[in-house]
């Protein structure tokens, strides 16, 4: 069971109620921060919300998805807020990897990219992926230094 923080603008939003739909019947717990229909509405502020959600539990255990058309503005959007590795992934490669060597706590898909089958393998391939540590700790632990003081 995992604990998850989802949100999205209108070009993610069919991708994110699919998700949010089978995340549930997976048996985990999911904080849809929205948005809820789709009608335009701006990526930051869902992006950002979800950043502050996850960088703010204590357990460090939730983590985060954010949607957007591309996935590229509300993954930058998430980025923005201290503690957050939100990873911009396209397929199951991509979403394994960066749970493995980048520590992500929160991943991005662009709901006019892939396919909802794609996404699907995405989330589930970065839901099972472990962070590996050793040389990618260092590394991590780099990035982390890079966060405003
Ligand atoms: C909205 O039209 C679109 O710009 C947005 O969903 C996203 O792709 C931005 O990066």
């Amino acid at each position: 069971m995992m604990n998850w923080v989802v949100g999205s603008d209108h070009g993610g939003f069919a991708l994110k109620q699919h998700l949010v739909a089978m995340l549930r019947a997976a048996g985990d717990v999911v904080d849809d921060v929205g948005t809820d229909g789709e009608a335009s509405v701006d990526y930051p502020s869902f992006g950002a919300e979800v950043g502050r959600r996850v960088a703010a539990d204590p357990t460090g255990a939730v983590r985060g998805i954010v949607v957007c058309g591309s996935g590229i503005g509300i993954s930058i959007a998430a980025n923005k807020v201290p503690g957050v590795r939100c990873a911009l992934v396209h397929d199951a490669y991509t979403a394994e990897l960066c749970r493995q060597h980048n520590d992500a706590n929160v991943i991005a898909l662009g709901g006019r990219v892939v396919g909802v089958g794609v996404a699907e393998h995405a989330v589930m391939a970065y839901r099972k992926a472990e962070f590996e540590g050793g040389r990618h700790a260092r590394r991590v632990a780099q990035l982390g230094g890079l966060d405003p003081k």
